[in-house]
């Protein structure tokens, strides 16, 4: 590939998306990166652009000769994109639909897990209609139940006890059942199609204790390689306290990833599990975000998502090191054995900052100031999300509208920089947790 000769179209509106653009922009291959819809901040890194439908999409690509297509949200992806993308020579770094149900389909996924014996939680999958009628294929050896069942493998199982919805459920369809009576209400939401056709069908699974921590491999469809780890913070106040959210805040690389244990992530887990949809005919391809338990028994996976976290990419983006594009292409084209990702050594951490009464209401066109105050301190970078300019203002217009992301040798370090950054910022109709990172700083400590 020659330098400076690539045009890269990103899709998606994220933070993520920000930092992905942020990163890709900065390689020596890339002449031009656009993102499809963008933000209020991406236009600092690269040109965004309004493509409505996947036809749009292709259209564009087309008229701009476009070299890659990355996608960001899992969405598109299980409806779809990457195949009409491919079916069209345009190149796309994110799976095919058929694999992409690794995040469409938890049933799937638990279902190649017990075939392939990948340590995850044991479990059953209930349905109550007919399979076929709501287009839900029987895989594998799974014998569905009806709810009634669900409800009596509740009570027989006993709480604590997690249910989830079968299908995308914009991250709400998980309840961790501390009693019986959770878990049957849930089984009851779910089947009673709260979620629409991602609750046709019920995953019921053991409850796993340990430490959460997001990691991530690239691969071709044959190799895999590993791309980092993080640890997120869902909940939306300090302490892990409040509602569930899409991400608070992230720190890289979780420190309770030991070399041995990414050794065993990366044989027992991921391997196995490229290994597995090459041989159900679906070779996935692109960045497996794995959410592990790390249990006493070992690490098990508790989900697969078929795209780049968010906001863990914003960590993980500030601590990459090697050129991202070499690695997004080898996935696409197959020669990722010829690739080498190296990561800075230091620490990253992502504060979000949300407008006030997220993940509930919350007022939208609020006016963000100190952006640029913000953006003065050396190694962070504010990336945007649910943000727009208008007449010249910065406004809030999604929930989570900024990851203050930065670089720095200790996760203390790193944290307090954070905060300094996050300090500058004048919007008073915002909020973040002041807590990101400390668990880890705790952790170290005990080391
Ligand atoms: P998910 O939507 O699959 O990411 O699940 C949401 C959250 O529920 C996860 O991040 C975990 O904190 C929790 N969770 C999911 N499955 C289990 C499990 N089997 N045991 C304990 N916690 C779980
Ligand atoms: N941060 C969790 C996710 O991207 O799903």
């Amino acid at each position: 590939m020659q330098t400076e000769s690539m045009k890269i179209l990103i899709i998606g509106s994220g933070g993520r998306e920000h930092a992905l653009a942020w990163k890709i922009r900065q390689s020596p291959l890339v002449k031009q990166v656009f993102c499809a819809p963008g933000n209020g901040g991406i236009g600092q890194d690269v040109i965004s652009v309004a493509l409505a439908t996947h036809d749009e999409i292709v259209a564009f690509c087309k008229k701009e000769a476009i070299d890659l297509v990355v996608v960001g949200p899992e969405i598109p992806l299980v409806e779809g994109l990457a195949d009409i993308l491919a079916e069209k020579n345009i190149p796309v770094f994110g799976p095919s639909a058929k694999a992409a149900q690794l995040e469409g389909s938890k049933g799937f996924t638990k279902d190649i897990c017990r075939k392939y014996n990948i340590p995850t939680a044991g479990y059953k999958r209930f349905i109550d209609a007919d399979p076929v009628a709501t287009g839900i294929k029987r895989s594998f050896e799974t014998k569905y139940g009806p709810s009634a069942n669900a409800l009596a493998y509740v009570k027989e199982k006993g709480a604590p006890i997690v249910i989830k919805a079968d299908g995308l459920a914009a991250g709400k369809g998980v309840t961790v059942a501390m009693t019986e009576k959770e878990a049957s209400d849930a089984v009851n939401e779910i089947m009673g199609g709260r979620y629409g056709n991602a609750g046709a069908s019920v995953v019921i699974e053991d409850f796993l204790e340990g430490e959460e921590v997001s990691f991530f491999a690239l691969t071709d469809g044959r190799e895999a390689i590993e791309f980092g780890s993080a640890q997120d913070h869902k909940r939306a106040y300090d302490g892990d306290k409040g509602p569930n959210t899409g991400g608070m805040g992230t720190y890289s690389p979780a420190p309770i990833m030991s070399d041995a244990l990414r050794r065993q992530v990366m044989d027992e887990i991921i391997h196995p599990t490229v290994r597995a949809m090459a041989k159900e005919g679906m070779p996935y391809k692109g960045v497996l975000f794995a959410g592990l338990m790390i249990t006493k028994s070992g690490p098990k996976l508790i989900e697969y998502n078929v795209r780049f976290g968010d906001p863990e990419t914003q960590s993980l983006m500030m601590r990459l090191d090697s050129d991202i594009v070499p690695a997004l292409l080898a996935c696409v084209h197959g020669d990722l054995d010829k690739v080498e990702i190296r990561f800075k050594s230091q620490a990253a951490l992502c504060v979000v900052m949300a407008a006030k009464g997220y993940p509930g209401d919350y007022k939208k066109g609020s006016v963000i100031k100190g952006l640029d105050a913000a953006a003065g301190f050396a190694n962070v970078k504010v990336f945007h999300a649910g943000t727009q300019l208008k007449d010249g203002n910065m406004t809030a217009i999604g929930g989570r509208a900024l990851g203050v992301t930065v670089l720095a040798d200790t996760i203390q370090a790193a944290q307090q920089l954070a905060y300094n950054a996050v300090d500058a910022i004048d919007w008073p109709e915002g909020f973040c947790r002041r807590d990101i990172g400390s668990k880890a700083i705790r952790e170290m400590e005990t080391l």
